[in-house]
């Protein structure tokens, strides 16, 4: 544990410690993977104002997201599956994160299910919201989310349809995988996992099974998506779905300044500046070189956060000093979880907040809700 310094750390050993096809859904992008890569390398080319002789004493890393306090303004992001990273995995990152002071995200294709989450956190985490055709389920997931006392909606608006991830194909992608002769010997020599994975009953898309009407297995996230998600999806229905939430709403996947305009104009609490980890539309730009403009047209009407490609405490604070008030990692998080379980998921909040926390106090600055456009060389 004492050599594991950073994400890509976390990362090496998540390769070797999860099955292929399960790190390969993490670890991929949409066809040609460009902007999965562009929202790692884009960060790169923003480089900080180095500042001496400054007072660095007494720094803080606290700020809100939402109006909720929180310790970074990192918070874990909605994805799918990830109790196939590491069995009960969505229990364990909400663990770690409510304890780190985080907020914690539960996707709709999550395999712990809303009240598993709840039934093992105290603090309110966040919910993620996939639309789909069938209403009376969307309305009552909604509605489990209320009594679970999520205390904000994460409306996911960019994948009504879903983008192609090669591996995914390839790999005959499905919770719980088939039992081929090629999955069987990949799985045997993951012990870790495999272990876990038998000690648990929580091995399929919880949130859905035994609540969808008709639909007894999601075994194959492409095949069921294509089937569920609701290409009709538009702004309209952004209004009815805050109306029966009635709390914190959050839009996420907002890579356009007109979009990020109509979004404000919703009521809604927050945007997220994401591409969905470059998962979608590939060829789209860098959420991080998205960030700036969205940010400026924006302005104060609505709080902005973004996420894609952050690997480093280096990588948030770029996109505070670029408009962002709070950021959200997926990957990290998944390859901490895949790694090391809960504990491996504190390592990847601690990695960040120390990569943080030196470079706040290099650049001059003691409270990261200082950093702004000023302190980046432009
Ligand atoms: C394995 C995986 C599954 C994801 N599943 C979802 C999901 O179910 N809902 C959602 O809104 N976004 C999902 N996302 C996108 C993330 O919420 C987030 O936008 C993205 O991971 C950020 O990029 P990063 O992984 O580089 O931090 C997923 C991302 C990954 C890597």
């Amino acid at each position: 544990m004492s050599q594991i310094l950073t994400i890509a750390d976390l990362k090496d050993l998540a390769r070797r410690r999860v099955p292929r096809m399960f790190f390969d859904y993490a670890d991929s992008g949409a066809w040609t993977e460009s902007t999965y890569r562009a929202n790692e390398e884009d960060f790169a080319k923003i480089k900080f104002r180095q500042r001496v002789l400054v007072d660095m004493s007494n720094r803080s890393l606290e700020s809100t997201m939402i109006g909720e306090k929180v310790a970074m303004p990192v918070a874990l992001a909605p994805t799918g599956l990830t109790g196939m990273q590491h069995a009960d995995g969505e229990m364990l990152a909400a663990q770690a994160a409510e304890e780190f002071g985080v907020p914690f995200t539960l996707s709709t294709m999550s395999i712990c299910s809303i009240e598993d989450v709840a039934s093992v956190t105290k603090k309110p985490f966040w919910f993620q919201l996939y639309v789909l055709r069938d209403k009376d389920f969307v309305l009552n997931l909604i509605d489990r989310a209320k009594a679970a006392k999520c205390s904000a909606l994460v409306l996911t608006l960019d994948l009504q349809i879903l983008g192609q991830r090669h591996k995914d194909v390839r790999n005959g992608l499905s919770a719980p995988p088939k039992m081929t002769l090629a999955n069987i010997a990949d799985i045997a020599i993951r012990p870790r996992w495999w272990m876990g994975m038998a000690g648990t009953k929580r091995r399929t898309f919880r949130n859905i099974v035994g609540h969808a009407k008709g639909v007894g297995d999601v075994a194959s996230l492409s095949s069921w998506t294509t089937e569920q998600f609701d290409p009709h999806l538009s702004w309209k229905d952004v209004a009815w779905i805050k109306e029966r939430w009635g709390g914190k709403l959050i839009l996420k996947g907002i890579l356009d300044k007109e979009d990020a305009l109509m979004a404000a104009k919703t009521g809604a609490d927050a945007i997220i500046v994401s591409n969905h980890g470059g998962r979608q539309l590939d060829g789209a730009s860098s959420s991080i070189m998205a960030l700036e403009e969205i940010a400026d047209a924006v302005g104060d009407t609505i709080e902005v956060h973004m996420d894609g490609g952050i690997r480093s405490g280096q990588d948030v604070l770029k996109a505070l000093c670029l408009g962002a008030k709070g950021t959200y990692i997926g990957r990290p998080f998944l390859y901490g979880l895949g790694a090391l379980g809960k504990e491996g998921v504190t390592k990847a909040l601690e990695i960040i907040r120390k990569e943080m926390d030196i470079t706040l106090a290099l650049c001059g600055k003691r409270l990261v809700t200082d950093m702004g456009k000023d302190q980046l060389r432009r």
